[in-house]
């Protein structure tokens, strides 16, 4: 199979008031979005590809001047992306939460379709690819480091989540986002300005405007997203049991504000579903995972040690944001303290919030 990459080139064109039903506003189209072939869409050549990188202190980034995102996206970035994929879905039971089967078992004669904004390396599409071979999956991203062979129903394609996509309104069965809130933001304090980079702020909210625009009449959309702050399990004072956890979150917290206008939205996001009047039945779930392999039970204890190798890529991939905020010139200890505490401190764990609502 050819290179699916595809890049969006729609301009200043906003579909957010196009009406799914009405055939004028349909300009495809082999599958109801619009097409892949359509004049909306772009391959991307192979040649190309480089261009969406670019290479700081030994380590992959994304090109993207106007996305504050400031994780690393190489070998040892993927690596982490795959793993934690895997964990979640351990420790869910699933590839998802909500009622996900029923929403997309197979109907004759009618297509059933998810997105997946931030898709990184396209794990959970292609899970979702086998497990549905009958749904067509888009997975979207900023670059292009999922497969370049994907299976016949996945598409992965470029496009920045924070401006409007290509689907046509109310023609998507189910809208997933995980882990990017290193992507959009909770209240930006700097609403409606740009940062000091040309970056712009933003706002989950607009994602969720987005979200149900795309979503059809009872529409899953779904989140999972982790809290940037560590705890300990039996409730007992992090930052006394863990104090170097602390300060490694402080500042990656910090760094984040300060350098590229994000809040974690993490725990918020059930709120902003409710208060966008776009959705209902939300239903939120916070799982406590151990971080080391601290627990006595083999199943949380492998999760756990699972988990803390996973942190410490984490660790690692945060590094080059510390040395850019206020913290910088003691981001390598921050760095090395924080791994040395959840290789030794028991108890310690980290919060993993899953959100699953209907579109009205
Ligand atoms: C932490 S990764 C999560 C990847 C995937 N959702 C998962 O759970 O494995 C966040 C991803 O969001 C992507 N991203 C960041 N900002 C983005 C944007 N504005 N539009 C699209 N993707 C973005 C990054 O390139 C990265 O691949």
């Amino acid at each position: 199979m050819a290179v699916v990459y595809h890049r969006h080139a729609y301009g200043d064109r906003d579909r957010r008031d196009m009406d799914a039903n009405d055939p004028s506003n349909d300009p495809s189209d082999d599958d109801g979005t619009n097409s892949d072939t359509s004049e909306d869409v772009v391959e991307v050549a192979p040649n190309e590809i480089p261009g969406y990188f670019q290479e700081r202190g030994g380590r992959l980034f994304h090109s993207h001047g106007g996305c504050p995102y400031p994780l690393p996206v190489d070998a040892e970035e993927q690596q982490r992306l795959n793993g934690l994929s895997a964990l979640v879905r351990r420790l869910i039971g699933d590839s998802s939460v909500g009622p996900v089967r029923d929403l997309l078992a197979l109907a004759p004669g009618e297509q059933r379709r998810v997105v997946d904004l931030g898709t990184g390396t396209g794990q959970w599409v292609l899970d979702m690819a086998r497990e549905f071979p009958h749904v067509r999956i888009y997975g979207v991203d900023i670059v292009p480091i999922a497969t370049r062979y994907p299976p016949p129903n996945v598409t992965f394609e470029m496009h920045d989540i924070m401006t409007p996509l290509r689907y046509a309104a109310g023609s998507i069965d189910m809208v997933h986002a995980r882990s990017i809130t290193m992507a959009v933001s909770a209240f930006p304090r700097m609403f409606g300005r740009p940062l000091n980079s040309g970056m712009q702020v933003r706002d989950y909210r607009a994602l969720i405007q987005e979200a149900s625009r795309m979503l059809r009449r009872g529409g899953l959309f779904v989140s999972c997203e982790w809290a940037r702050s560590p705890a300990m399990e039996d409730g007992s004072d992090v930052r006394v049991r863990a104090p170097r956890a602390c300060a490694f979150f402080d500042a990656v917290r910090e760094t984040l504000r300060v350098r590229r206008g994000l809040e974690c939205v993490a725990a918020h996001i059930p709120q902003l579903l409710v208060e966008s009047r776009r959705f209902i039945s939300v239903e939120t779930k916070a799982f406590h995972v151990p971080v080391g392999d601290w627990p006595n039970e083999p199943d949380r204890k492998e999760l756990g040690r699972d988990l803390r190798e996973l942190m410490v890529l984490y660790a690692r991939s945060v590094f080059p944001l510390l040395s850019e905020g206020p913290s910088a010139r003691y981001a390598g200890a921050l760095v090395e303290d924080y791994i040395r505490e959840i290789r030794s401190v028991s108890g310690m764990v980290a919060t993993c919030y899953t959100v699953h609502a209907r579109r009205v």
